[in-house]
């Protein structure tokens, strides 16, 4: 591990108690389901940009069928942990997790089915370099379907966002829905939908607030140290307004590459 890993250990830990085993993401398989309805993944092969710890990886392949599942991380301890547990679930064989650094991804063209990420293109700026890297490395008549981070507009953050970003620190690239889309059909995807999930994660994150500070304040505490918990409640109080005034708005992205 690196001094300068975002997702340490202590995240990861903390993330995956709020958001389920291998789940540094909200919603769980539940909201993985949400963003692929309707994608065909049996037999499939799949990119997972962002892979995180691996439960999503592990889900393609044991619940989805997907044929085989390359996941992309730049951190040791998410890769590390992914591997992990591809090993403990016995899916060695269909599940590779390739440590990368930001940038072009070291695949030859035409080479996925599907194109997945959740809640990881947050954190790379170029959304046109994102688009069209996904679009080089998916074979014609393959799918981009990915959920993401948002901000609503192009213009500055407004104050609650300004500071809700530098309580987070994870070094988020939020871009607009108008900003994703023109990355995507620039790239040269049809069929480019974007779903605002605003109102579920809305609602999610005044629950896990309330969570985190109400009577279970000393568990997480206890579990997680004081300090941390409580830095924690912190971000997710900075969260709310942004969440409530619509600001933040995660989404969901699907684009098809042309046959
Ligand atoms: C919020 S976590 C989501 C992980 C996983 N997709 C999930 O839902 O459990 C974001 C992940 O993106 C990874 N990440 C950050 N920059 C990245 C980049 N340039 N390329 C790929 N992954 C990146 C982080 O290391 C982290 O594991």
């Amino acid at each position: 591990m690196s001094d300068e890993d975002l997702y340490d250990q202590s995240h990861i830990d903390f993330l995956e108690d709020l958001w389920g085993e291998g789940f540094l993401s909200p919603g769980g398989a539940d909201e993985v389901g949400r963003v692929l309805d309707g994608v065909d993944m049996a037999g499939k092969t799949i990119l997972d940009i962002g892979c995180g710890s691996g439960a999503i990886a592990c889900l393609l392949v044991d619940r989805y069928d997907a044929a085989h599942v390359t996941g992309i991380d730049v951190e040791d301890p998410v890769c590390n942990a992914a591997r992990t547990r591809a090993a403990a679930a016995g899916l060695t064989d269909r599940i590779t997790i390739t440590k990368v650094t930001p940038g072009p991804f070291p695949f030859d063209a035409d080479r996925f089915d599907v194109v997945f990420s959740k809640d990881s293109i947050i954190h790379i700026p170029d959304k046109a370099a994102m688009a069209a890297e996904s679009f080089r490395v998916l074979k014609p008549g393959g799918m981009f379907a990915a959920s993401d981070w948002l901000i609503s507009h192009d213009d500055a953050p407004t104050p609650e966002m300004a500071h809700y970003l530098k309580m987070e620190a994870l070094e988020f690239a939020m871009a607009s829905p108008s900003k994703y889309r023109a990355a995507m059909e620039d790239a040269g995807f049809e069929a480019v939908e974007l779903v605002n999930r605003n109102p579920w994660y809305a609602e999610v994150s005044a629950a896990e607030l309330a969570e985190l500070s109400g009577p279970n304040r000393a568990k997480w505490q206890g579990r997680h140290g004081a300090e941390f918990i409580d830095h924690q409640i912190e971000i997710w109080t900075a969260m709310q307004p942004v969440m409530t005034s619509g600001e933040h708005c995660p989404h969901h992205i699907r684009g098809r590459k042309p046959t």
